[in-house]
């Protein structure tokens, strides 16, 4: 019996120093579980809709109050005496009414489901992975996802750098979570050295990585990753991999269909676009790339995803602003063949289970997931790191410093622990 009996939440700051919702459910057992959502600064068009106050007179417009009454008086007295996740977050979808949760606010139906879930697993006396995997009939996995670590960024993430938005390494091989992260900081420490010695700031942007001022190419970065992958005694391409995230929606001229590459006073169209990327193909030893296209060129996607693939390109191809957690948008990728993978963030679904149900279509038609962190506003709840375990994600993607993203790779590790 995991019945609600109240429901209360407040904003508290997320990363970037503006509210987010921390939502409490206490079942009427007494168990109490709580729960913060992250939203993010390169947000795209169809995730669920975060809803702000736009008060100007309270956090530049950024506060949730609205939200949170439409928690405490729309969804609390709808769902008292509720039990089990399908139905709570069934519940508050048909509630909200709308296509994009816009009614509502995803931050706020979000905060309730996340927070039920813990509330439940705990009162089940189940690690919350345990309880995802369970009530969602998950298969039980063996291996942990692998870190994807963002190491430099630019574009949205950062001021005067590049126009692609993340540069990352990707843990490949069969090391525990523990050696992987152990791995990447070391990786990290590596790129500080090389960083100084370009004369490079080592200061870091909203995700923790490295966000230096005056890289001239959008290229530069990777060789800097795979100097510092060898330099810290691993092998590219056999240890490490390379992963971008280009978010290229941020740089993508609509009306005109051009991409803009501010930094090399470049303007190119989709097919150019493709070709500049294609040009990388052979020099680095990449595991994926990400938003390489704009949401609004799907057209370009599947022409990319068959590009890398004639060009021998043996990684994936990864869909987050395209797709945004969104099951029927997954589904078009999968049909139009748009990509090979997809990026998972719980408040682009709006509820934990419309995230598990994107996970599990995205496995079988045997795209890879990748869980991941948000960039401008993420919390310090380290509930994308049991979705990504649960489902058996590739990987979990998130910066490597600053509390709330080794947050994650802290839980990741004790969750290693507990499997042990
Ligand atoms: P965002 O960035 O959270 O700012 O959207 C992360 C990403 O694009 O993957
Ligand atoms: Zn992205």
């Amino acid at each position: 019996m995991a019945k609600i009996k109240k429901i209360e939440a407040r904003e508290i700051l997320a990363s970037g120093g503006a509210p987010t919702i921390e939502a409490t459910v206490t079942l009427e057992t007494g168990i109490v579980g709580e729960a913060s959502v992250s939203y993010g600064a390169s947000a795209g068009s169809k995730e669920a809709f975060l809803m702000l106050d736009g008060d100007k007179a309270r956090y530049n417009g950024k506060g949730m109050l609205n939200a949170i009454e439409n928690i405490k008086d729309v969804i609390a007295p709808v769902l008292m005496g509720q039990e089990g996740q399908q139905n709570i977050d069934k519940l508050m979808i048909e509630l909200d009414g709308t296509e994009n949760k816009s009614k509502l606010g995803g931050n706020a139906i979000l905060a309730v489901s996340m927070a039920y879930a813990r509330a439940a697993a705990s009162d089940a006396g189940k690690q919350l992975y345990e309880y995802l995997g369970e009530i969602y009939s998950l298969d039980k996995f063996n291996k942990l996802p692998k870190p994807m670590v963002v190491m430099i960024e630019g574009g949205k993430h950062a001021d005067q750098t590049t126009d692609l938005q993340e540069y990352l390494i990707s843990s490949l091989g069969n090391r525990s979570a523990s050696e992987n992260v152990r791995v990447q900081m070391e990786i990290y420490e590596a790129l500080k050295k090389i960083l100084k010695r370009e004369g490079l700031s080592i200061n870091v942007g909203n995700e923790g990585a490295f966000a230096p001022n005056g890289i001239t190419s959008n290229e530069k970065p990777m060789e800097y990753l795979v100097e510092a992958i060898k330099n810290a005694g691993y092998i590219p391409g056999v240890d490490v991999g390379i992963s971008i995230d280009a978010a290229a929606s941020e740089f993508y001229d609509l009306r005109n269909k051009i991409y803009d590459l501010r930094i090399e006073q470049r303007k190119l169209n989709s097919e150019e676009l493709i070709n500049y990327y294609l040009s990388w193909i052979d020099k680095y030893p990449f595991v994926s790339w990400e938003d390489m296209l704009s949401e609004f060129d799907w057209e370009s996607w599947p022409t990319l995803s068959n590009r890398v693939k004639i060009s021998g390109g043996n990684f994936k191809v990864i869909a987050d602003d395209l797709t945004a957690t969104n099951t029927k948008l997954l589904q078009r990728a999968i049909d139009e063949k748009a990509a090979t993978a997809i990026l998972i963030k719980l408040n682009q679904a709006g509820t934990v289970t419309e995230t598990i149900e994107c996970c599990k279509k995205a496995r079988a038609n045997n795209f890879w997931t990748v869980v991941s962190h948000r960039g401008g506003g993420e919390s310090n709840d380290t509930f994308m790191v049991d979705v990504a375990v649960a489902v058996g994600s590739e990987y979990i993607k998130c910066g490597p410093t600053r509390g709330e993203r080794v947050a994650k790779y802290n839980r990741l590790m004790r969750i290693e622990e507990n499997l042990k």
